[in-house]
């Protein structure tokens, strides 16, 4: 089955940023056509974990595999050949080109196809479609991150990387953005994404790890964490 193959795999990570690590000795996997989830609480290190993955940070100790190949340590330019894709929470578009200037943008790294990618990525999302010829800072908030996620899409990674996506967007562009989430998911894409909204991720996430204080404490399917006591008690809360 597709969804079995291993994307990538992280082991024994540690990173910070010069002084003491901020994650240790993390490990996770995330598969094709699935959707992974680290969640824990604010400062836990989720950010700093999806930047070292993505060669913004570069690890202490630990490797990282993409589709079975050591990339240890590579910087993000050289990541993204290898299929990393990494969509940062702020500025991830550039907001004075047009929104098919940052889609060509996002495949500079293709040898070819750019404009096939970006007719087939119009189809996902058609409101980009509409949005071809404006300019990204003209762009609603949740349009802009459908062209974030889309940015990220046109090199065809193997995983997609994304921190908090929906932040800071209405409840309904939300349950957009997990729409065509789930439909990145669906083309064997491996999503590994951090999000506020812990409950809604966990109903989406077929893979999930809980982040504590820089360290793995807790892993599990996404509906079999919402059903773990510690996890509601902390991370969720009851619905009453
Ligand atoms: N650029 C940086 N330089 C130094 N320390 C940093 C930097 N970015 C984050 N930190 C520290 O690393 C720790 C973990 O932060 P990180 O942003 O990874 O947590 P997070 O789990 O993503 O939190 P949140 O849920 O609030 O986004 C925090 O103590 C933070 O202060
Ligand atoms: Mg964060």
């Amino acid at each position: 089955m597709s969804n079995e193959i291993v994307a990538l795999s992280i082991q024994g990570l540690t990173a910070g940023y010069g002084g003491p690590p901020i994650i240790e000795q993390v490990s996770l996997t995330a598969r094709r056509g699935a959707i992974t989830a680290i969640v824990g609480p604010n400062g836990a290190g989720k950010s700093t974990l999806l930047k070292a993955v993505a060669g913004l940070i570069r690890p202490a100790a630990g490797k990282v595999f993409v589709e079975g190949q050591d990339v240890t340590g590579l910087p993000a330019e050289r990541l993204v050949r290898r299929g990393i894709a990494y969509i940062p929470q702020v500025e991830n578009v550039f907001p004075d080109l047009t929104v098919r200037e940052n889609l060509d943008m996002g495949g500079y790294v293709r040898k070819s196809g750019v404009r096939e990618r970006i007719e087939q990525l119009f189809l996902l999302f058609p409101d980009l479609k509409v949005a071809a010829h404006r300019r990204a800072s003209t762009l609603s908030g949740g349009q802009r991150t459908m062209l974030a996620l889309a940015r990220g899409l046109m090199v065809d990674p193997a995983v997609l990387i994304l921190d908090e996506p929906s932040g800071g967007l209405s409840p309904k562009f939300q349950g957009l953005i997990w729409e065509r989430i789930e439909q990145i998911r669906a083309t064997n894409v491996a999503v590994l994404i951090v999000e506020q909204n812990t409950r809604e991720t966990l109903r989406h996430a077929q893979w999930a790890y809980v982040l504590v204080l820089g360290r793995n404490r807790l892993e599990g399917a996404g509906h079999d964490l919402l059903e773990d006591d510690e996890v509601v008690n902390l991370y969720v809360g009851r619905l009453t």
